[in-house]
């Protein structure tokens, strides 16, 4: 196996650091992984906000769901879909105007293509700067909770109309060594398919996820005194959680303010 795959398999999420700060060199690595991502027309549709600053940190583990991890990390990076940049460059640099009045185009709000593009951008970023600080022996973890609170973390990071969290990581050292095995995934051909989608069967769902569900039951997590299944865990601790309820709320208000301010 070459070094890549070996990173890219090795690799596990890191949420408890030490408290060696990481180096500017690490970080300026890091960043130029970042940016050597595929990005939609070359247009790096995404922002990354680095928060320093103490107070903010512990405000965004509070919105993030309470994970106090969020606050004790080293590097934390929210990652934006960002199209504000272009709205500023077309309207600033004249383009805009040039397309009224010599009848060339029309303006167009950016709309929910546009956001799905600066997502996409901003999410291969991210995972570009999970794997570049992994080869440095840095470890990271990606925090889903940040689309939680948009309200919240819009005015913490001043975001305008057309910047919106994508995704956020928290990096750092890891505290410790890695110890037990790593999560289990769903072998191949639960996840590839050819040619078009084909509704997995419930016995192909339990025998995918029938590894996931032993190390519940062997951290004795499962619901009904663990005599419950896999999909019974998420079902009541993650779909029908109260946490579930909150991004969802909170990113119909994220889209409705890209699309209507
Ligand atoms: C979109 C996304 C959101 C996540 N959000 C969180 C989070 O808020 N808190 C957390 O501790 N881990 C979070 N994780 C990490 C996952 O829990 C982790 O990737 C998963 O359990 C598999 O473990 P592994 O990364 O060690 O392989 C998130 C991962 C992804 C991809």
């Amino acid at each position: 196996m070459n070094e890549t795959l070996k990173i890219l398999q090795k690799r596990r999420s890191v949420r408890a650091f030490s408290d060696k700060a990481l180096t500017e060199e690490q970080v300026s690595l890091i960043k130029d992984a970042t940016l050597r991502a595929p990005t939609a027309g070359n247009m790096a549709l995404y922002s990354v906000v680095e928060v320093h600053d103490q107070s903010k940190k512990e405000l965004l583990a509070k919105y993030c769901d309470n994970q106090p991890m969020i606050a004790k990390a080293p590097l934390v990076w929210v990652f934006l879909a960002d199209m504000q940049k272009w709205v500023n460059y077309f309207t600033e640099g004249g383009s805009r105007e040039k397309g009224e009045k010599e009848g060339l185009a029309s303006w167009r709000d950016p709309a929910l293509g546009d956001l799905h593009l600066c997502m996409q951008d901003a999410i291969i970023a991210a995972q570009n700067a999970v794997v570049a600080a992994e080869s440095l022996g840095i470890g990271s973890c990606y925090i889903g909770d940040v689309i939680e609170n948009f309200e919240g973390v819009r005015d913490l990071l001043q975001l305008k109309q057309y910047t919106v969290p994508a995704c956020m990581l928290i990096f750092g050292h890891p505290k410790s060594e890695p110890t037990g095995k790593q999560t289990p995934r769903c072998p191949q051909e639960a996840i590839f398919m050819r040619d078009s989608y084909q509704s997995p069967t419930l016995e192909q769902l339990e025998s995918a996820f029938s590894e996931h569900e032993q190390r519940r039951r062997d951290s004795k997590v499962l619901p009904f005194n663990n005599t419950g299944s896999i999909a019974d865990h998420y079902y009541f601790k993650k779909h029908t959680s109260d946490f579930m309820e909150e991004m969802n709320r909170s990113t119909k208000v994220m889209f409705d303010h890209w699309c209507k301010g």
